[in-house]
């Protein structure tokens, strides 16, 4: 069923409707992983957050420890608010499926935003991530695990979250790594936590950072 949906388009419009209700559901606390891809970051390194939602927190940490940011959003509404909350830094609006960068980011960061692509999508997202990065460049990447083995990952894609229906889909450790280490990028760290949220129930956060291999 989800395979004749159009995700985007369809996720779109969900996040430009659940905007406000996202923005007072976030918190500032950050999992470990996320200060150890910004160690490992050049000094003034530029990033590039795809799906960087209000801006809260992360990419004003990236603009106050100095990185060169771009934030995109598919979401227009998420853009105008990110812009007011973080007004240094630079946002665009527009669809992680179209990135066309080529060698431009010492890092790209994804928290919580390739969990709303179907796994085609994932590979063709994942091959423009890594042609974004330069040699030696880190990728971030947080989303949900299954909440039990061996389910079936494909059922229950188009859930209702805050309200609206969207497409989101657990994946494996071995789905992330078999999609990234395939286009030549070494994983140098994992963090598992345990997620509870009135928006989003428990989730079963994995956090990964990979290097492109020089
Ligand atoms: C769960 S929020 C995460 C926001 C932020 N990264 C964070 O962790 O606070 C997901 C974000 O991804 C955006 N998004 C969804 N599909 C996208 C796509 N195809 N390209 C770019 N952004 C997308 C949504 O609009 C939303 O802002």
């Amino acid at each position: 069923m989800a395979k004749k949906v159009d995700i985007i388009s369809l996720n779109r419009k969900a996040w430009n409707n659940v905007v406000e209700k996202y923005s007072k559901s976030k918190n500032d606390s950050f999992n470990p992983l996320v200060e150890y891809f910004c160690n490992e970051l050049p000094v003034y390194g530029s990033l590039l957050d795809i799906g960087s939602g209000t801006g809260l927190p992360y990419a004003k940490l990236f603009v106050e420890r100095g990185f060169n940011y771009l934030g995109i959003d598919i979401s227009s509404q998420m853009i105008k608010i990110a812009q007011i909350n973080v007004p240094s830094a630079k946002f665009m609006e527009m669809s992680m499926t179209e990135l066309k960068f080529e060698n431009e980011f010492d890092g790209v960061f994804s928290s919580y935003s390739m969990l709303l692509l179907s796994p085609e999508l994932m590979k063709d997202v994942a091959k423009r991530i890594v042609n974004s990065l330069k040699p030696g460049g880190l990728f971030y990447i947080s989303l949900n695990e299954p909440r039990v083995k061996n389910a079936d990952l494909d059922n229950d894609v188009l859930c209702e979250i805050m309200g609206e229906t969207m497409y989101s889909r657990a994946y494996t450790e071995e789905e992330i790594i078999n999609t990234f280490s395939s286009l030549g990028l070494q994983r140098l760290k994992i963090h598992r936590e345990l997620l509870n949220s009135e928006e989003f129930g428990v989730e079963h956060m994995m956090a990964m950072v990979f290097k492109k291999v020089e």
